[in-house]
């Protein structure tokens, strides 16, 4: 399938995400000859999230080791090294970026909800690596692999287990489930050991020995020797029993039975071409000093082609279970052939109704100019304060309600001007029912005809409305109100607006925790490999991000049973203001206010000394 039809089949229709994309596809295909072919048997949204992956890390380990002519010495290495890492921190947290391979990356992240973290500890061993690399033992060579190529392996065979429709984390793969940790670890170690040997000409190019010194010394191979690139029997005796254990190793990992039957004939091609590497490796010792020994051509289309047939035979009868869920894209030009494409590749979606772009301030207010990444991708806001501001006014509670959805109508444009992908406001909670009757049926008339006021037909704003809740005890017309504004505004891409209604943030998670038991009840999934991630998808709105900001209105300071699951690490911010007195220019201010805080994550911070604010700015 030609890469545009892959991407367009993706929903890739941005063209700086596809030119990252096709980048990473491209060092795929020169730096993981083996992967890219293997990559070409999964179906397109698991491919080109191989591609962001795999290609993504050649880039990161290409900046650590690719000595450029003005490099005196590491220190250059290092310094690019940092600047890509700051940068992706950077653009993760905004959840855009305008660099294509970080986009394309950070976009495979956010369709399969891959943890922040996990490129760290990849990160961590390349600022070793900008340093040049040598290892003493087996032990510390493992350990390498360990920190830097095993949790890419981990996060691929927990993608092809949800490729599978189970679950299965990575850290539960290799807590949960030991002898599959212990299958992927193994096949890690063949697959690393044998890049060791046909990377070897390259490595030594850059001054690296990547096999052990105890491996050398045992064998009587001197260091000098290789760098020098002079063969000895000793070497060629080395190459052909390291050849041997990584062998062994392959044939030590079987493809584990409970994948789906495509990704394991993928898996099985890919152990297969390894093993043909191998052999060309074994064959040819003292060439591997010069060059990567090339797979013969008419081997790797034996193992190929039957797997093509098979493979494309198993998609067939048995479908992709799991969907993707891919973040929007940012809205772009209506006209150009991009756009045409688009509109091609989404048969399903009726045409895209034109939006009305959000009304000004009246006071001419306009959004701060924030540096791109400092406005929080996830803003949730408990709109509190109603009541005591209508009795204060000598008004009825109701009309504080009134009143306060004004507010939020002023507030959503505000987000669009400020550019916000996800705002969630807590609209009723599950404990509000104890309030008076006469309060709640204004709150339940209120809802329906402000939601209207957001979606309406004659007026539509860019925003996509979801709704986080229980059914039980709303009336049918809230329902059905929020249902057709979830619908009605699927095709939105600007501002995720998730209106909490009917929620409560253990209510929520004890729905995730019962929908989990009866799934493995049924025999549909493992207890041992229920992750955070396993988790999350059985909230009530299994994609909403984590929160950045959490903002509470009427000067109480505490959550009240809002996002507990979700805000665990959300800046929080509470104003005396109650909320019907509220507009858009408050949560652009608490915005910057949140531009200004340091997030940590539990970590240390890396700023440049010469980037970092100034104390207590
Ligand atoms: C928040 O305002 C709106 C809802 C809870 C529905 P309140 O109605 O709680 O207002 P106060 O806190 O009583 O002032
Ligand atoms: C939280 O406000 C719920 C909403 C804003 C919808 P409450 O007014 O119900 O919170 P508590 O009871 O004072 O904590
Ligand atoms: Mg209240």
């Amino acid at each position: 399938m030609h890469p545009a039809r892959v991407y367009r089949s993706s929903g890739i229709h941005d063209p700086v995400l596809r030119r990252g994309y096709e980048e990473c596809r491209r060092a795929t295909r020169a730096r993981g000859e083996i992967e890219y072919a293997v990559s070409l048997l999964l179906p397109p949204p698991l491919r080109i999230a191989t591609w962001a992956l795999y290609g993504a890390g050649v880039t990161v380990d290409c900046l650590a080791d690719t000595a450029q002519p003005s490099d005196t010495k590491d220190a250059g290495r290092a310094e690019r090294l940092e600047a890509w890492i700051s940068a992706f921190d950077a653009d993760l947290r905004d959840g855009r970026s305008t660099d294509p391979v970080r986009k394309a990356l950070i976009h495979t992240m956010l369709t399969w909800n891959l943890p922040p973290g996990f490129m760290h500890t990849q990160f961590e061993q390349l600022r070793l690596d900008a340093h040049g690399r040598r290892f003493a033992t087996w032990e510390e060579w493992r350990r390498y692999n360990g920190l830097v190529t095993t949790p890419f392996l981990l996060r691929a065979a927990s993608l092809m287990m949800r490729v599978a429709g189970l679950s299965a984390e990575p850290e539960s793969i290799a807590s949960g489930v030991p002898e599959a940790a212990v299958a992927w670890q193994t096949a890690a170690d063949a697959i690393l050991l044998t890049d060791a040997l046909v990377d070897l000409s390259e490595d030594l190019a850059d001054g690296h020995v990547p096999l052990p010194q105890e491996a050398l010394d045992e064998a009587g191979v001197r260091r000098a020797d290789l760098l020098d690139r002079r063969s000895t029997p000793a070497f060629e005796e080395l190459v052909r029993r390291l050849a041997d254990r990584a062998r062994g190793w392959l044939d030590r990992t079987p493809v584990p039975p409970v994948l789906h039957p495509a990704v394991g004939i993928a898996l099985g091609a890919y152990t297969d071409l390894y093993r043909l590497r191998l052999r060309a490796a074994a064959d040819a010792p003292a060439a591997l000093l010069l060059r990567r020994p090339a797979v013969p051509g008419g081997a790797r289309l034996r193992v190929l082609l039957p797997a093509r047939t098979r493979v494309a035979l198993a998609w067939t009868l048995f479908p992709l279970p799991v969907r993707p869920c891919p973040p929007p894209e940012p809205a772009g030009p209506p006209a150009g052939p991009a756009r045409a494409e688009a509109t091609e590749a989404r048969p399903l979606t009726t045409e895209r109704r034109p939006v009305v772009p959000p009304a000004p301030h009246p006071s001419g207010a306009r959004p701060p100019r924030l540096p791109a990444g400092a406005v929080p991708r996830h803003v949730a806001i408990v709109m509190d304060g109603n009541g005591r501001w209508a009795t204060a006014r000598g008004l009825p509670r109701p009309e504080g309600h009134r009143a306060g959805a004004d507010a939020l109508v002023d507030v959503v444009h505000g987000a669009l001007e400020i550019g916000l992908k996800y705002l969630t406001v807590y609209a009723f909670s599950t404990e509000n029912w104890k309030r008076p009757a006469d309060e709640l049926q204004a709150l339940m008339q209120e809802v329906p005809r402000q939601l209207r006021r957001i979606t309406d037909d004659a007026k539509p704003l860019d925003v996509r409305v979801r709704w986080a809740g229980l059914r039980s005890r709303l009336p049918a017309d809230v329902i059905e109100t929020l249902v057709d504004a979830e619908q009605g505004t699927r095709d939105r891409t600007g501002l995720t607006l998730t209106v909490c209604l009917n929620y409560g943030g253990r209510a929520e998670i004890t729905a995730a925790a019962a929908h989990l038991a009866q799934e493995a009840v049924a025999g549909r999934i493992d207890p041992a490999s229920v992750s955070e991630h396993a988790f999350a998808r059985h909230l009530h709105v299994p994609e909403l991000p984590d929160v950045d900001l959490l903002l509470r209105t009427g000067g109480d300071q505490r959550t009240s049973n809002f996002l507990p699951w979700q805000a665990t690490y959300a800046e929080l911010l509470f104003l005396d203001t109650p909320w019907p007195e509220v507009d858009r220019r408050d949560l652009w201010d608490a915005i910057e206010q949140y531009a200004r805080r340091t997030r940590r994550y539990g970590s240390v911070p890396r700023i440049p000394a010469q980037a970092r604010p100034a104390h207590g700015a």
